[in-house]
This record gives structure tokens, C-alpha cells and sequence, in this order.
């Protein structure tokens, strides 16, 4: 018998993955492709739907050709996504309108704070499950429907189409099907995260013409065979990436948390069929349904900018090379110098949900170096996780015990001690490290039957390292109470 094999493709903020696993959940092979970051005004961030579209179409047949295996050996492929990011397009010709409108974007603040004070806003927050803030897709649309000559009346009628990456990504790959997830339509503002159909108050609240959305479907499911890049292949799933790292990370029992470390970071508390309301600045979102049963859900506490802050730190003050560098420049350092860096370049997301927030660094003296300034950079990531922490263990009841992590940023040493230091907890790391692909295949394996049940994925699950605990606790306190009036300071800066 011919050895099969299932691809997960991982779209995400920065690059595109398509990777080939094995039935042990081994990696075999890897394509990845940049693509350009659009930066058109203070705070806006776009991206090309059709260059990542084109870079699918390239890195599939390219992974399968590194891996040595033609389509008739996958068994099916699997997608997650960046969430949130928006792209609209027209039904007819399948040209994006503009460029996609990525998560990180500020430009819908004003809006957001409108809409904050209008009529309904707590029902339709409550509806969905979340604050209404930038970071999500429905005023985004909102925004784009009124800012394009024309627009709202060709969706009107029902010739403009709305997706996150996984439903464009679909679209292309089986010429025209319009579909989406759960865990991706949980991230819209317009899904009754209850009943798991599109809220026709939400979309009357933010001006959406339904005519626009997708249909919803669960996430381990066959959405359709694909034509394109994988011709002839079963599209077996589809997750956002922090829902599909939660399923790499085997997390399927209430009570089991993952914390990505990418881009930005994004803790998720699996919460069961149970739809655990968030009451301390958290997230309620779908974690993933397999067709024909009923949804999990997870709590989920996001931070806007963790790895973006290495990468600024590399970029745009050119400290250092390569993002790894940092380790051994915070290194040279014993502490941080009495220096905090809060990086509210996207505002504040959880706990604080502050779009008009603004970045500091605080306690600058002519003793502070570029050593201090690289530990206080990773200090913020680590700081920003237990303020997450927190509000999870006040929101859910539960105490975190052990803090399971992959990502990037998982690779310096340093930062994972000081987050099982500032968390007090043990951090493990599994030896699978592209997380987010594995959940991704994993959930499209299950799909089709490559993979029988969660208990059969869960023996896959390796540890590979393990941080613990070791700060003195006075000084963690110290620095948790500095931290905190560092972030005090992003509040006020920009005037009304
Ligand atoms: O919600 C945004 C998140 O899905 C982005 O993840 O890994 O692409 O930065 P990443």
C-alpha cells in the first residue's frame, strides 16, 4: 500500500506554510513564503489576498515535491488561518476590492467608539461573545462598506463576498465555494456564539448585508474537494491558527491551555460544551466542533504584540540582526535596569480591550543599554502573559497548573524561564514544534478517517522541555507592581 499522508496549509500574519505530516504527526516536509506587510498610515496594516493566494498555489505542490509524493498519496488537507483579517471580494470575478484589512489594524476606532455608545451594543456584545473592539472582523467590513465608492450597494445586492483567509483560501481552491468555520465566524462580531448561526441583530448593528457572509459550517468536517494547488484532494478542516495550535496541542479536556507565542500571543482555556462568559476582559470563542457534535468552546485571552515587538526591535531600531539575537543581548544584562517597554502598538487587547492605548518604555536613564532595552522587551511578552493568566484564573475558577507553549518565540531560553518565573507555574514545550500546522492536519486526518479518534492523537503529544519556577517571590511582586504602572502610562497619551 502507498504511504499517506495529510497537509495542513498555515496562513498566517507574517507568512504562508504549507507543511506535509505523517500518521505520527511527523513533519516531513515544508514550503514557506513571506508576503509584503502594507503599512499605508499610522496604524493600519494590509495585506494582498491574491499575493497569498498565489503563494498557496506555489508552496503546495512544492511541499508535496520536497516530500516526494504526487496528491493520490493525501489524504486530505487541512487549513488554519490568521483570524480576524478581512477580504472582501466580488462574486463574479473573484477580484479581491482592496486590499485585506489585517487584524492588527487600528483604522475602525473611531467607529468602535461610536458604536460603543449606540443602541444594542451590549446585546450583540453579549450575542458574540466579545468586546467590541478593533481587533475583529465586523467593523472592519463596516468600515470598508463605507469607505469604498459603491461598495454597499454591490453587496447589497449580493455581489461582494466577506471572508477571513480560510473562506478565501477555500473559495480559490475549489473554484467558488463560500464557506467558513466556527472558530473563525466566532471572530466576526456577527456570530450568535450560542447558537453558532450568523446574528441578524448583530448584522443590522453594523450595517452587514447577509448577502455578504459565508455559511457556517463545523470545523473537522469535508468542506469540498479541491481543484486547484491540491487538485482532487479533500479539504478536511478548517481552524483559526490559535484554535488549531489548541488542537495540536492535544488540548481537548476542559480545563487544558495552550499560550502561542507568534506575531502576537493568544492563550486559550479549552472550556468544554460549556460557553464560559467572560467577565475579566477575555475572550468567548469557539475552540472547534467536529461535525455532528456540539461545539467546544475555550476562553481565550489575546495580546496584541509579542514576537511584532522583536521584530520592531530588529527592523525599525535595528539593535540586532536576527530576531534569535535578542537572548544573547538581553544575556549580557543581569536585570532590566529599572526599564519597561509596553507595547501597546495596536492599543491594548486583554485584559484591557483600550484601542487608544499607545506604547511606553518607562524608566530611562543614561545607565539603560541596549542590553537592558532587549530583557525589557522580552519581559513585556512575559508580563503580558500573566496579566492573562490572571484574569483566566479569575474568570474561569480554575488555576492554571502547568502552562503549555509553542511558537517562535519558544526557542529563547531565557523568555520561557522568566514566563514560568512571572507565572510561578511550569511552562512545557512538545517536541512538535510547528503547532499550529499539526492542528490543522490533525483535525483534517480525523475528518477523513486518516486518523481514528482524539485519543490516538493525544499519544503523538511528546514533551520536549520544561521551564520551572525559580524567582524570589518579593521580587516578582516588585516588578509585577512596576509593570503594571508602566502600563498605566499607555492610557493617557493621545488626547480626545
Ligand atoms: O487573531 C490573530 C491571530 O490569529 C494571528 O496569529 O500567528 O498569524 O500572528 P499569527
Amino acid at each position: 500500500m502507498t504511504e499517506r499522508y495529510v497537509v495542513a496549509i498555515d496562513q498566517g500574519t507574517t507568512s504562508t506554510r504549507c507543511i506535509v505530516f505523517d500518521r505520527h504527526g511527523q513533519l516531513v516536509s515544508l514550503a514557506q513564503q513571506e508576503h509584503k506587510q502594507y503599512f499605508p498610515r499610522p496604524g493600519w496594516v494590509e495585506h494582498d489576498a491574491a499575493e497569498i493566494w498565489r503563494n498557496v498555489e506555489r508552496l503546495g505542490p512544492l511541499a508535496l515535491q520536497r516530500a516526494g509524493i504526487t496528491t493520490e498519496q493525501v489524504a486530505a488537507v487541512g487549513i488554519a488561518n490568521q483570524r480576524e483579517t478581512t477580504v472582501l471580494w466580488d462574486r463574479r470575478t473573484g477580484v479581491p476590492v482592496g486590499r485585506a484589512i489585517v487584524w492588527q489594524d487600528t483604522r475602525t476606532d473611531g467607529l468602535v467608539n461610536a458604536l460603543l455608545a449606540a443602541p444594542g451594543a451590549d446585546e450583540v456584545q453579549e450575542c458574540c461573545g466579545l468586546p467590541l473592539a478593533t481587533y475583529f472582523s465586523g467593523p472592519r467590513m463596516s468600515w470598508m462598506l463605507d469607505h469604498t465608492p459603491g461598495l454597499r450597494a454591490r453587496a447589497e445586492r449580493g455581489e461582494v463576498l466577506f471572508g477571513t483567509m480560510e473562506t478565501w483560501l477555500i473559495w480559490n481552491l475549489t473554484g467558488g465555494l463560500h464557506v467558513t468555520d466556527v472558530t473563525n465566524a466566532s471572530r466576526t462580531m456577527l456570530l450568535d456564539v450560542r447558537s453558532l448561526r450568523w446574528s441578524a441583530r448583530a448584522c443590522e448593528f453594523f450595517g452587514i448585508p447577509p448577502a455578504m457572509l459565508p455559511e457556517v459550517r463545523p470545523s473537522v468536517a469535508v468542506f469540498g474537494t479541491a481543484a486547484a494547488a491540491f487538485p482532487g484532494v479533500r479539504i478536511g478542516a478548517a481552524l483559526g491558527d490559535q484554535q488549531a495550535a489548541l488542537f495540536g496541542q492535544t488540548c481537548f479536556t476542559p480545563g487544558e491551555a495552550k499560550c502561542t507565542y507568534g506575531t502576537g500571543s493568544f492563550l486559550l482555556l479549552n472550556t468544554g460544551t460549556e460557553l464560559v462568559r467572560s467577565t475579566h476582559g477575555l475572550l468567548t470563542t469557539v475552540a472547534y466542533q467536529l461535525a455532528g457534535e456540539p461545539a467546544q468552546y475555550a476562553l481565550e485571552g489575546s495580546i496584541a504584540i509579542t514576537g511584532s515587538l522583536v521584530q520592531w526591535f530588529r527592523d525599525q531600531l535595528e539593535l540586532i540582526a536576527s530576531a534569535p539575537e535578542i537572548e544573547t543581548l538581553a544575556r549580557t544584562v543581569g536585570d532590566n535596569g529599572g526599564c519597561y517597554i509596553v507595547p501597546a502598538f495596536s492599543g491594548l487587547y486583554a485584559p484591557y480591550w483600550r484601542s487608544e492605548a499607545r506604547g511606553v518604555i518607562v524608566g530611562l536613564t543614561s545607565y539603560i543599554t541596549k542590553g537592558h532595552l532587549a530583557r525589557a522587551v522580552l519581559e513585556a511578552t512575559a508580563w503580558q502573559t500573566r496579566e492573562v493568566v490572571d484574569a483566566m484564573n479569575a474568570n474561569s475558577g480554575l488555576t492554571l497548573k502547568t502552562l503549555k507553549v509553542d511558537g517562535g518565540m519558544t526557542a529563547d531560553n531565557l523568555l520561557m524561564q522568566y514566563i514560568a518565573d512571572v507565572l510561578d507555574v511550569p511552562v512545557v514545550r512538545p517536541l512538535a514544534s510547528e503547532t499550529v500546522s499539526l492542528g490543522a492536519a490533525y483535525a483534517a486526518g480525523l475528518a477523513v478517517g486518516y486518523w481514528p479518534d482524539l485519543e490516538d492523537l493525544r499519544r503523538n503529544w511528546h514533551r520536549a522541555a520544561q521551564w520551572m519556577p525559580a524567582m524570589d517571590p518579593d521580587l516578582r511582586d516588585r516588578e509585577y507592581d512596576n509593570w503594571r504602572r508602566a502600563v498605566e502610562r499607555t492610557f493617557d497619551w493621545i488626547k480626545p
